[in-house]
């Protein structure tokens, strides 16, 4: 998708998450000379698969994998350093060489053990199904404006002097939670005094690089995690994450203006996929769901949790192109539709009787609705060899014309299997 005309590009998840922006990023990266991380943390899991080697990245860029590529880890991202570390280290037993190669923004807040302990803690209540990284507690701390960011190190006395007063709130919630753990001054200490050395060589004020890697007509993807229907406003709402994963954090969270973006590209799987709870409309009754979880491989690749499957949702799809502004579409996993022989698709929902064409904003109506299907047919063909349009069976290729008809967005590549080279540019 980079022109001439188009040179900053968003990827975004325009589902519930895993729809495979790993793969994606990993091949626009080839073209791309940045790469940059806006927002989630450690909560997201990334699979790109070269060769007979899978990455799983849970805070670099896909991009890293692509050794021209620059890596951005940006200021909307709540960063887990000792994630960070082992997966830089992960890298480099592997034969990746990332020195000089990826930057923290000197901006992006820490997530400590404190903020896990209070996932686990609300957890016990809430029951969102969080993948209990701290994710929220430590967005909680960065808009409450306490939280600690990696500029924070520079000055270890005046880190160490927010960490007494951020274990103590931490500590008083856990009680009031009910809660046995505590967390230790002590460990927190050792931990920012032993995190520092390493994470400052890394820490820039990348919204300028990035900036400026924009004004020199150099390439950028932003690279966002989880998926519109996370997005903690456009969302399933409580049961989404704590950022803004939809198009419009990304140049907040990357550190430039929303100017200059200039496409967005959503990545969609070919049926539908959920990871903890909260409602998903045309979630697959066992056998088919099943079938699609053995075949799709669905299990989280932070957590090993089963996903929950189901069939395509147009509703959910048209609601993420409105809300990101899509301007194209990738279309991943269509093998795994290979062996069925119908494959139904959500066309909109009926809500108490009544037609609803939109996302309704009470999670309670969106859990009452009952979607509407259109019944495909199938292809029973495998179609991973396929690398044109051309290649795909004609069933294959009605089904993605299906797909771009109901959400309104023109498909620009198809994924046909996890390999690098298993896909097609429209
Ligand atoms: P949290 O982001 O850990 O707070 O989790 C909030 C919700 O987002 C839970 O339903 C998680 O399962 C979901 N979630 C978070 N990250 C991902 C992801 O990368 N893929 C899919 N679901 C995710």
């Amino acid at each position: 998708m980079f022109d001439k005309k188009t040179t900053c590009l968003v990827v975004v998840g325009s589902q519930w998450g895993d729809e495979g922006k790993g793969k994606l990023v990993d091949v626009l990266a080839e073209r791309a000379d940045f790469v940059v991380r806006y927002q989630g943390g450690a909560n997201a899991g990334h699979t790109v698969v070269i060769g007979d080697s899978q990455f799983v990245l849970r805070q670099i860029p896909s991009g890293i994998l692509h050794p021209r590529v620059t890596c951005v880890i940006g200021n909307g991202v709540v960063l887990e350093p000792e994630n960070l570390f082992a997966e830089l280290d992960q890298l480099r037993d592997r034969g990746i060489d990332t020195t000089g190669r990826i930057f923290v923004s000197d901006r992006a807040h820490l997530v400590l053990p404190y903020h896990k302990l209070l996932d686990a803690a609300s957890e016990r209540s809430q029951k969102l199904g969080t993948t209990g990284r701290g994710i929220g507690p430590a967005y909680e701390d960065k808009y409450g404006r306490r939280g600690i960011r990696v500029t924070d190190l520079r000055r270890i006395e005046c880190a160490e002097h927010l960490l007494t007063d951020r274990v103590d709130r931490a500590n008083r919630l856990l009680e009031m939670m009910g809660s046995g753990d505590r967390a230790r001054y002590e460990d927190h200490l050792e931990l920012l005094q032993r995190l520092a050395p390493r994470l400052l060589p890394l820490a820039a004020d990348t919204g300028l690089m990035v900036h400026r890697a924009i004004r020199a007509g150099r390439r950028v993807l932003l690279e966002g995690a989880q998926g519109a229907l996370l997005d903690v406003d456009h969302g399933t709402y409580p049961y989404v994450t704590s950022s803004n994963t939809t198009a419009g954090g990304a140049a907040v969270g990357a550190g430039i203006g929303p100017t200059a973006v200039n496409g967005v590209l959503g990545v969609v799987k070919a049926y539908t996929t959920r990871v903890g709870n909260g409602p998903l409309p045309t979630e697959a009754e066992s056998p088919a769901g099943e079938r699609l979880r053995e075949l799709g491989g669905e299990f989280g690749a932070v957590t090993g949790r089963p996903r929950r499957c189901g069939w395509f949702d147009a509703t959910v799809v048209r609601y993420a192109a409105r809300v990101n502004g899509l301007t194209g579409l990738a279309v991943t996993k269509l093998d795994v539709l290979d062996s069925f022989a119908e494959i139904p698709v959500g066309i909109a929902y009926r809500l108490d009787g009544e037609s609803c064409e939109e996302m309704p904003a009470e999670v309670e109506a969106l859990g009452r609705v009952l979607p509407i299907y259109e019944v495909r047919p199938g292809w029973q063909q495998p179609t991973g060899a396929a690398r044109r349009l051309a290649d795909l069976p004609s069933a294959a290729r009605a089904y993605l014309d299906r797909l771009e008809a109901l959400s309104g967005v023109p498909v620009r590549y198809v994924s046909v299997g996890t390999r690098r080279d298993q896909i097609i540019e429209v």
